[in-house]
């Protein structure tokens, strides 16, 4: 998709776009609304990103992308932290290392809050005095960037916090998890043969949603819901993590280097979970979570199934409406459903590598880098999770991680080959 046709997909007056930046990043404060100065700034692993990180990076993307280049007059607050809030973007100069975001205790978070109204102030003045709809577009990529950080944000704290002994709550005052019927799993025929998948010009979309091509679906069944954790409780039961034959070579090697034998924040009596509410008693009824693309799949093998390509989740999640459980709920946990829960809860392992679609160009300029280079060793997950905003994912949406990943809100549903 070039900036042409993303200013179609993508166009807003500028009074929309105006409160919807304010609301935006109003949104993501939130968030923090329960932290103290102190959790602003730990990292505790390498994908791990401190919060005072995310908060100045989505800042520093709107200063560089929108300010510099449209603003003759804008002055930076300080243009030393360039070095230290881009994030992967070699285009546009030189960075700090990512491993390494935990030992910058200056800028304090006081300054980091004092540029992100810099920055908004700059910024709603440019959108006061209007712009064109390629500037329009760049900002609401950056909005829209500013949302997939705002759910980092809660991932990553959450396993800050899993990391302290006392396993504080990030949030005390959580809502209470429903209590749902969740009815039997059953596998419906999907659509098969030629279909269309990718972003329809409905609306934003990422680069890496496009071209809207065909694709050639074998007949399958897709699963009606996601697998709870009780049903995952019964594969560890069952040996699951003892038996090679369920699982992938790398896979087989990772858990055994690791010494993974359950998802990632249970506990070893596999009867709690670390939620960012704090430890709590595990809800066997609700989605399992933060499992990786190995035990996604070795489940799916020691049930008799399959994870679904992304093309068969696509059409099948498409006829439902892109509602479900996302961070405006306030659970901020997966939770039991008696729907078919392809929208919030968790991300859904697919069984397809993360790679472009036939015909796809990225965007042009340093923006390019945005997702194109990361088409390789990764695999796509669909549908969004407890800590997506509501209004950020569709049926088209794809994001990815490296099959080991587990700090994400990570879940499995099933398919089958053969209709029927
Ligand atoms: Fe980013």
């Amino acid at each position: 998709m070039n900036a042409t046709e993303m200013a179609v997909a993508g166009s807003d007056s500028g009074a929309f776009l105006s409160s919807r930046f304010k609301q935006v990043r109003q949104a993501t404060i939130a968030l923090t609304g329960h932290l103290q100065t102190e959790d602003f700034v730990v990292q505790s692993m390498p994908d791990v990103s401190p919060t005072k990180w995310h908060l100045a990076h989505v800042t520093w993307f709107f200063e560089k992308f929108v300010l510099e280049p449209n603003v003759a007059a804008y002055r930076h607050f300080n243009e030393d932290l360039h070095y230290l809030f881009n994030s992967y973007y070699y285009t546009a100069g030189d960075m700090h290392a990512r491993p390494k975001r935990g030992l910058l205790s200056r800028p304090n978070v006081n300054e980091v809050l004092a540029y992100r109204r810099h920055v908004d102030t700059a910024m709603l003045a440019l959108l006061e005095a209007g712009v064109p709809d390629d500037v329009a577009d760049v900002i609401v990529l950056g909005l829209n960037h500013e949302q997939q950080h705002q759910e980092l944000l809660l991932t990553d704290i959450k396993h800050v916090f899993s990391c302290n002994p006392l396993q504080p709550a990030v949030h005390p005052e959580l809502v209470p998890p429903p209590v749902a019927d969740v009815p039997a799993l059953t596998f419906s025929e999907g659509p098969s043969g030629l279909q269309q998948i990718g972003a329809d010009g409905d609306g934003f979309c990422f680069d890496n949603e496009t071209p809207r091509h065909a694709t050639l679906l074998q007949p399958h069944r897709i699963g009606s819901r996601l697998i709870t954790s009780g049903e995952f409780r019964e594969f560890i039961r069952d040996g699951g993590y003892r038996q090679s034959d369920l699982w992938l070579s790398d896979g087989w090697a990772t858990i055994n280097e690791r010494g993974w034998d359950r998802p990632f924040y249970w506990g070893e009596d596999l009867a709690s979970e670390f939620t960012l509410g704090g430890r709590r008693e595990l809800d066997l009824d609700a989605p399992v979570s933060h499992v990786s693309y190995y035990e996604a799949d070795a489940f799916a093998r020691w049930a008799g199934a399959r994870l679904p390509t992304e093309a068969e989740w696509e059409v099948a999640a498409r006829e439902t409406a892109a509602a479900g459980n996302f961070v405006e709920a306030g659970y901020w946990q997966p939770v039991a459903g008696d729907g078919p829960q392809f929208f919030g809860d968790v991300w859904e392992w697919t069984s397809s590598s993360y790679g472009a679609y036939p015909g796809f160009r990225p965007l042009a300029g340093s923006l390019g880098e945005y997702n194109g280079k990361f088409m390789c060793n990764q695999m796509t997950v669909r549908g969004g999770s407890c800590a997506t905003a509501a209004d950020h994912v569709r049926a088209s949406y794809r994001s990815f991680f490296y099959p080991d990943a587990r700090w994400q809100f990570l879940g499995v549903r099933l398919a089958k080959d053969g209709g029927g």
